[in-house]
């Protein structure tokens, strides 16, 4: 039966898609479920029922559905990470991912200004200022380094202090912070609590600071728009910082490891849009339930159930990309849903796309000899359930 055609079967039933040790990344199997008819069905570890849906026309109609909703209280929402044991963080005020329209669109409305492209093209000095300062200390310390750690991690989570006007002197302490967060191998749960509550506090204190002392800054203009009340600012900036830090962090080291395994595409700026696309890290990080009957690709999807899109499934998907298992900067399909889709697509997309061309740019212009210390095989892919990435890559130069 062809895709999209309704069958009366039963719909086929998978285990869920968590990596399986030694296996890349998309999982291969995903190409076997974009061929089945209709949609997937599968188990959370909590054993709650979830539809996975693989195809990239399928992934696109979901996130722009109104009968589908990304509110994480609904009973039936596929919380992931919280069935691997990881506890989810209440919804707090101003945590904007997880409501539907019309509440949603408040807070959008009031933070697109501060990623346009023009915006985020001022924050280019700051950008390669953050850039060069990791590579001068990794150059200074020797000829070998963790570019995850050294590199990966702290530049997007300087950048992001920057754009929330976090003072130079507090830099350190918000980058260590930010990295026991989503250091999930190297930190216990009580670090985790500790940092995360260490930073909620000292998001408050900024925000109180500038309510009194307004500045030339995010939260300040944000503040002005008087559109996100004062409790909602630090859940809106804890939301700007999880969102924005270990994804492009790891698509900043994956690229690495795919630029050198092609070099003959080091220079080029198209890769960083076909990075995004190829690796697609944020797999598992647009989860949806129905709050009303509705059928995709002909599979009735019962109010209350949950519903999985796969974005890297899709970004994989040979109707709507050529030869995708290609890593091919050239490429001219421009309509990868590596941000996700709709009216939750990813608002730091702007910034991102800056970060991944200077980082790589400068990075291989200041190393040109910079190579992998491990045979590629040996890096140790980091899937927690929720993105892909690595947790360390030892290069040379
Ligand atoms: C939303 C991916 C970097 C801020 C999203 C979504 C995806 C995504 C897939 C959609 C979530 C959904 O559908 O529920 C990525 C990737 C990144 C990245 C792959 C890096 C390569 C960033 C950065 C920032 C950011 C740097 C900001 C500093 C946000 C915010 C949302 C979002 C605020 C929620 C938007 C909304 O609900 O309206 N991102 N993101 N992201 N992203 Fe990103």
């Amino acid at each position: 039966v062809p895709p999209g055609e309704p069958t009366g079967a039963e719909p086929p039933v998978v285990d869920f898609p968590l990596r399986v040790p030694g296996e890349s990344f998309p999982p291969p199997r995903y190409q076997d479920y974009r061929e089945l008819p209709g949609l997937v069905l599968s188990y959370l570890p909590n054993g709650r029922k979830v539809w996975l849906v693989t195809r990239h026309e399928d992934v696109r109609s979901v996130l722009t559905d109104k009968r589908i909703s990304s509110n994480p209280d609904h009973p039936g929402f596929p919380n992931v990470s919280e069935t691997l044991g990881v506890p989810r963080q209440e919804q707090i005020p101003g945590w904007f991912v997880g409501l539907d329209s019309p509440e949603h669109d408040r807070f959008r409305r009031a933070l697109i200004p501060e990623f346009t492209v023009r915006r985020v093209r001022e924050l280019r000095p700051a950008v390669e200022q953050t850039v060069d300062r990791c590579i001068d200390a990794m150059l200074a310390a020797g000829d070998e380094a963790d570019l995850v750690a050294d590199f990966a991690l702290p530049v997007p989570s300087l950048v992001i202090s920057s754009l929330l006007g976090v003072p130079p002197v507090d830099r350190d302490f918000f980058e260590s912070r930010t990295r026991t967060l989503v250091a999930i191998q190297a930190s216990t749960d009580r670090q985790r609590d500790t940092a995360s509550r260490e930073l909620l506090r000292y998001i408050n204190r900024l925000v109180a600071i500038k309510q009194n002392w307004p500045g030339d800054d995010l939260i300040s203009r944000l503040l002005a728009t008087g559109a996100i009340e004062p409790h909602e600012m630090s859940g809106v900036l804890m939301l700007l910082l999880i969102a924005g830090h270990e994804t492009t962090a790891n698509n900043i080291a994956l690229g690495v490891v795919t630029l050198l395994q092609n070099p003959e595409w080091i220079g080029d700026d198209r890769v960083v849009e076909e990075t995004l696309r190829f690796h697609s890290v944020a797999d598992l990080v647009s989860l949806r339930v129905a709050v009303e009957d509705v059928e995709i690709s002909g599979q009735l999807v019962r109010a209350g159930e949950g519903i999985v899109p796969l974005v890297a499934a899709a970004n994989h998907d040979e109707k709507a990309f050529s030869c995708p298992h290609a890593f091919d900067p050239a490429r001219t399909e421009r309509h990868h849903v590596a941000f996700g889709y709709g009216v939750h697509q990813c608002l730091g997309q702007n910034l991102v796309r800056i970060e991944m061309e200077i980082a790589y740019r400068r990075l291989f212009e200041r190393i040109p000899g910079l190579r992998l210390a491990v045979p590629v095989e040996d890096l140790p892919l980091k899937y927690d359930g929720v993105l892909c990435g690595l947790h360390a890559l030892p290069v040379r130069w």
